[in-house]
């Protein structure tokens, strides 16, 4: 996707770094051969390595998708914990061998925390070049609201993703709009239904993650590649007028939200610079789901930050 242009543009010739563990090294040397095959004009270079600081060295855009997966039988503070030792050492690579100004969007899971750690140990890097991806959750709220009306995904837009990439985060409709026959509508309007907004709409958005993995037996995959270009791209060449994403982002304290964590917000971006959509309204029911994610994300920084410490009296 990225050597056709679906993330940077289809102007934009590209060098791909891949890193991957040393037991991978062959596996991703055949992602190489691959990538010489398909013979894309745009590709202009492909490293491939299992060495931090030539991954990182000069790149512009970094996506993170290394970490580590949750298996049978680990607690949520098991997987944070192995995911502080990686985001760590990705952080001092990223800080000491990446280019000037680099942006950085950060895939695996927990994606909120991990982004956090890997801005606590790059202090160099601003925090506003750092983000994790919510925008499979947004693109996965477009689609039901397609499905439930009947309309085609790319005329549904602004809805919002709210809070942490769990099963806490808070999809909200409640500003989204179709287009329609008769024009441009609330989605609230065109569904009719407040329940189905409020329970059913939530919790499947919620829940689509683990509803792929019961049934691929496997993580979301091509719709999350998808996800991650069209962050990219967004961020970099900028939002359509009158639209919005929803991007997680380290936290400025808007909406109430405390700062600090790294938290979903509708975002939109120009000349490659995101700001957080103001002044939408929040009523009673968004307001606590929106605290319940934060409040999540509050314990994961705390458990990710008692790993750190306890690693650093080590
Ligand atoms: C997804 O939302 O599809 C994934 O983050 C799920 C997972 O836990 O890998």
């Amino acid at each position: 996707m990225i050597a056709r242009g679906l993330m940077l543009g289809p102007d934009q010739p590209v060098v791909l770094h891949m890193l991957d563990l040393p037991r991978m090294a062959d596996a991703l040397n055949g992602v190489r051969m691959e990538l010489i095959d398909a013979a894309l004009p745009l590709l202009r270079g492909v490293v491939a390595t299992s060495d931090e600081a030539e991954a990182f060295r000069g790149v512009s855009f970094a996506v993170l998708i290394g970490g580590w997966p949750r298996r049978e039988g680990m607690e949520r503070k098991d997987l944070i914990a192995k995911n502080v030792a990686i985001y760590k050492s990705q952080a001092s690579a990223l800080q000491q061998h990446a280019a000037p100004n680099c942006k950085v969007l950060v895939v695996a899971n927990p994606a909120n925390t991990n982004a956090l750690v890997l801005k606590e140990f790059a202090p160099a890097v601003p925090a506003k070049n750092i983000t994790c991806l919510t925008r499979l959750d947004h693109n996965r709220a477009l689609g039901q609201i397609s499905e439930k009306l009947g309309v085609h995904v790319g005329d549904v837009r602004n809805a919002i993703v709210w809070g942490n990439h769990s099963s806490t985060q808070f999809p909200d409709a409640s500003h989204a709009t179709a287009r329609t026959e008769h024009g441009e509508k609330p989605v609230r309007e065109l569904v009719a239904d407040e329940q189905w907004l409020k329970e059913e709409f939530v919790s499947v958005v919620q829940q689509r993650g683990a509803a792929v993995i019961k049934a691929r037996k496997q993580s979301s995959s091509l719709s999350a590649a998808s996800a991650a270009c069209d962050h990219m791209r967004d961020w970099i060449l900028g939002t359509p007028k009158g639209t919005w994403v929803s991007m997680g982002v380290y936290s400025d304290g808007s909406y109430g939200v405390p700062e600090g964590i790294f938290y979903s917000f509708p975002v939109t971006c120009d000349k490659g610079e995101w700001s957080i959509v103001q002044g939408l309204k929040v009523d009673d029911f968004a307001r606590s789901k929106m605290e319940h994610s934060a409040k999540e994300l509050d314990e994961e920084r705390s458990m990710a930050y008692e790993f750190v410490k306890s690693e650093g009296d080590q």
